[in-house]
């Protein structure tokens, strides 16, 4: 087994040598590559295949001196997690970040094609449970190991026209909450994360707006800390105040209103109306 560098930390100890981040070029998945990296990591940093993933892998080994591995693949393929798999089989990984997801943008359900809501389930929920049922049992044999999902708000109540997208982001949520309860008597520390807006590159391209007096949002390098400080610690961590805020005041309402809330949240967020009947 190929072992990376770095300093003999106790965050490497339980949760290294290696660490794979999926979704790691940038946003929160590049800072969660470089803040594990901090810690003493190796990291595997997966994306699709583009310039940007080997930037960020160079700012990683540059900045920290540790071994990084970019993965070239584009985690809605059938076969994603196999590739993953292949290229990590030599290595002792400790931790999974299962960070890849999103939603294209705003839009109602019926009005695409199919395929665009396959595309979102499987890089969101399929790629998240095939890396957890592939490395998990690693975790489980050394007796120790940690793997986080990214979940959102938004995954609290369905939403108009983000529908798939929020049964997603449930999806992640309740994934790691089962994964906890089998994999934390094993040894294995499992974090869901509740996000609320994190200004990321792809959410600043979104045209997202912000009321920075309200709700400015969190830097992703922010959210990796607050992740990784409380690993092992609960099943679901919802990341910064304002968020967890927010996070209150949803869980408090019924679900109709709840339901109600979140759209209409979502529509002012992106200036979107329904087109119609
Ligand atoms: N930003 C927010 O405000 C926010 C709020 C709540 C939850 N979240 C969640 O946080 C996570 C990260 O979001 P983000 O805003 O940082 O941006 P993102 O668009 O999810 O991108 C994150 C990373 O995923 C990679 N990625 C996207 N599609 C991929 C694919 N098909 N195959 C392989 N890699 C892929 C991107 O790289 P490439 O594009 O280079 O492949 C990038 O490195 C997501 O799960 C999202 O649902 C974000």
């Amino acid at each position: 087994m190929a072992s990376a560098p770095g300093p003999p930390l106790d965050f490497a100890h339980r949760y290294g040598p290696w660490a794979v981040v999926l979704g790691a070029s940038h946003g929160i998945g590049a800072a969660f590559a470089d803040e594990l990296a901090r810690r003493g990591l190796g990291v595997v940093m997966v994306a699709r295949p583009d310039d940007g993933l080997a930037e960020a892998a160079a700012a990683v080994r540059a900045a920290h001196g540790t071994a990084v591995e970019p993965v070239e693949v584009d985690l809605t393929a059938d076969d994603a997690i196999a590739a993953v798999a292949a290229v990590t089989a030599d290595l002792d990984v400790g931790f999974l970040a299962c960070v890849a997801g999103g939603t294209e943008s705003v839009g109602r359900f019926l009005d695409h094609p199919v395929a665009r809501a396959e595309a979102l389930v499987a890089l969101n929920c399929l790629a998240p449970v095939r890396a957890c049922h592939h490395f998990a049992p690693r975790f489980v044999a050394r007796g120790r190991g940690g793997i986080c999902t990214v979940s959102s708000l938004a995954g609290m109540f369905g939403s108009d026209g983000t529908v798939v997208y929020s049964a997603a982001k449930a999806f992640d949520l309740v994934l790691a909450q089962g994964l906890w309860a089998e994999l934390a008597p094993r040894g294995v520390d499992v974090l869901g994360l509740v996000l609320g807006n994190v200004r990321t590159p792809t959410l600043l391209a979104s045209g997202a707006r912000f009321d920075p007096d309200a709700f400015p949002g969190l830097e992703p390098d922010a959210v990796a800390r607050e992740a990784l400080d409380h690993l092992g610690a609960e099943p679901v961590r919802v990341v910064g105040e304002e968020t967890r805020a927010i996070h209150d005041l949803l869980r408090g309402l019924p679900t109709r209103a709840g339901i109600e809330a979140l759209s209409a949240g979502m529509r002012a967020q992106y200036g979107w109306e329904p087109p119609g009947p």
